[in-house]
């Protein structure tokens, strides 16, 4: 890790900080320890409960914390989630399926997902990630 991420960013963990805005969804250290425990709740309530709210959606995560170089937050270890994860070595399989994207890039799209793009479910991702 070069030493002056921690210093450069306020950050630690030798990622950056990437985010608009000065304030999370949560307290930053509630963020920190907590943020994977909120996404999947969030997941479960969207897909068991069919409640959607957006503060706790990825689509949200992605608005502020979208990297403006690459317009993603999982692309490179230059991203958000990616630059930490890296670090903390913490495979993350979300983006498989989910845009890490805030909105199209239409030459680096990917194709749409074969299996599930015929049900409801399937639409709104394939949707999401145009
Ligand atoms: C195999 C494909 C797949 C993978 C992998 C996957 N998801 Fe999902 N996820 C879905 C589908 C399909 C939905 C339902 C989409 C909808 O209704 O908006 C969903 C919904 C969600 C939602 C609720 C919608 C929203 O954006 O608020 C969250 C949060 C979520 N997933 C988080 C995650 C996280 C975190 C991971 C990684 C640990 C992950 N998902 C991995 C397919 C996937
Ligand atoms: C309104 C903009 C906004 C939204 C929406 C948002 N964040 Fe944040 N996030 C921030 C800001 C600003 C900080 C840095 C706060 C600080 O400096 O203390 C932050 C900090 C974090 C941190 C700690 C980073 C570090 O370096 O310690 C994590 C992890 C995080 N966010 C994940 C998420 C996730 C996951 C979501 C979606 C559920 C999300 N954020 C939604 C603005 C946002
Ligand atoms: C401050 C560093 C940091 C940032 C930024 C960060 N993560 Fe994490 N994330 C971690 C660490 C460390 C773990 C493993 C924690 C553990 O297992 O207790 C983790 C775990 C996760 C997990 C659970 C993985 C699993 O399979 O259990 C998900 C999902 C996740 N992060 C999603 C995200 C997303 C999405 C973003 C960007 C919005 C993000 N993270 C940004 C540090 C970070």
């Amino acid at each position: 890790m070069p030493a002056t991420a921690a210093e450069e960013h306020g950050a630690h963990g030798g990622h950056k900080l990437i985010a608009k805005g000065d304030k999370c969804v949560r307290d930053t250290d509630e963020m920190r320890r907590n943020h994977m425990k909120i996404l999947k709740h969030q997941r479960d309530e969207t897909m068991y409960k069919g409640i959607r709210t957006t503060q706790d959606s990825l689509k949200n995560c992605i608005g502020c914390h979208v990297n403006p170089k690459t317009n993603s937050v999982a692309s490179s270890k230059e991203d958000f989630c990616m630059g930490c994860h890296t670090y903390a070595a913490v495979k993350v399989d979300c983006f498989e399926c989910h845009s890490s994207k805030p909105k199209a890039v239409s030459s680096v799209a990917p194709p749409p997902l074969a299996g599930v793009a015929n049900t409801p479910v399937g639409k709104s991702i394939v949707e999401g990630r145009k």
